[in-house]
């Protein structure tokens, strides 16, 4: 699967991605609000890496991770995800990462504004939803760029280690990305 933007090439995954993935995935300052803890090991990286490379278009209750490539250089520098939702093929959640040494350069963004047109405009997904820790700024400001709309604020509702921390719910539909692009072009 391939998808470029202006400065990514977004596409499945493949060995030679291991070493800079390992690197991004166990930096404390990436892996501080996600789902995964450190250290991250070469046994997890290559059965993600193994399991992603050749998935196309994931079925109901699948998910498929998307490297971001710098097309100047080929440096992998993060990553792109969504799954399909259990019981509706219309609907997925996505989420993102990007190394540390490129965050705050527009890459999510980009990144993310090409994966959305992709699953609305090609898959047809009819919503596309996100979560993250309130105290994720850059992701929920990401998302709200993006024109997700926040939906809920659940406090306290999830651990972390002994700690509850609280979360945020995002939506977006796919006649408001189709209203959003119609602007953005305009
Ligand atoms: C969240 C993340 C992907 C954002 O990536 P990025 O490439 O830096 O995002 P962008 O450059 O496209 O920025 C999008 C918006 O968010 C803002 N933003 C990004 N990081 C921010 C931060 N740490 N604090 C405040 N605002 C931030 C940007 O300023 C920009 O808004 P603006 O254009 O109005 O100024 C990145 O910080 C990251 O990988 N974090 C660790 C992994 C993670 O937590 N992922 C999300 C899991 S839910």
């Amino acid at each position: 699967m391939f998808l470029y933007t202006q400065r990514l090439l977004i596409r499945n995954f493949n060995a030679s991605d291991l070493e800079a993935f390992l690197a991004y995935r166990n930096d404390p300052q990436v892996a501080k609000f996600q789902s995964w803890s450190l250290p991250y090991t070469r046994e997890n990286g290559e059965a993600l890496i193994h399991e992603m490379q050749d998935i196309h278009t994931p079925r109901k209750g699948e998910w498929l991770q998307l490297a971001l490539e710098l097309k100047e250089t080929g440096e992998l520098i993060g990553d792109v995800v969504f799954g399909v939702k259990k019981n509706d093929v219309r609907q997925c959640s996505v989420g993102f990462t990007i190394a540390s040494a490129c965050q705050k350069n527009g890459f999510a963004t980009e990144a993310m504004t090409a994966l959305l047109n992709y699953l609305f405009e090609e898959v047809d997904m009819y919503r596309v939803v996100a979560d993250c820790d309130t105290e994720n700024v850059g992701s929920w400001k990401t998302l709200e760029k993006l024109g997700f709309r926040r939906e809920a604020h659940f406090v306290e509702s999830f651990t972390e280690g002994k700690e509850y921390r609280s979360e945020y719910f995002y939506g977006l539909l796919q006649r408001e990305w189709r209203t959003k692009a119609a602007f953005r072009n305009c």
